[in-house]
């Protein structure tokens, strides 16, 4: 796969992945590399501030990707996030990012984790609460099952 374009991932927020109404919710994406990363081997690139954008239009490419109706980067510039093992990237899913091709000879192994804050946990917006119910709801349908909880101090 070096060099394929298949190891690359265009610029997206998570939340065009997820659906329109989780742009409501609170959902973080951590990102923990299992190798080193950095830009021959296709890091991670972030677009500052781009957390706070409103939720942009995207199709499914024939790669499945999802590719923004507009030039993100025509509003702000991606920058590079080399990364050690050990360390680990926390991204909203509004924060847009990708990667590039993966020039090396090696798999640029690494591990996602999703966390979207539960019912009953918190004080919310209508908006918010219609957009974590969606993930959950969403999280039910594809998993087939309730999503892991996790438990704070409070309830569930
Ligand atoms: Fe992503």
């Amino acid at each position: 796969m070096s060099n394929s374009q298949a190891t690359a991932f265009p610029l997206h927020q998570d939340s065009q992945y997820y659906g329109q109404l989780s742009q409501h919710a609170h959902i973080i994406t951590i990102w923990i590399p299992l190798v080193d990363e950095d830009e021959v081997n296709g890091c991670l690139y972030v677009l500052p501030g781009s957390h706070q954008w409103e939720l942009i239009d995207s199709a499914r490419d024939e790669n499945q990707n999802m590719r923004s109706f507009i030039d993100v980067e025509e509003r702000g510039i991606p920058i590079p996030w080399p990364m050690e093992v050990g360390e680990m990237l926390i991204l909203s899913n509004m924060t847009f990012h990708g990667s590039k091709v993966n020039q090396s000879e090696a798999v640029r192994w690494g591990i996602d984790i999703r966390y979207c804050r539960s019912r009953s946990t918190h004080t919310t917006t209508e908006l918010e609460q219609a957009g974590e119910d969606f993930m959950y709801e969403k999280l039910i349908r594809t998993a087939g099952c309730i999503p892991m909880v996790v438990c704070g101090q409070g309830e569930k």
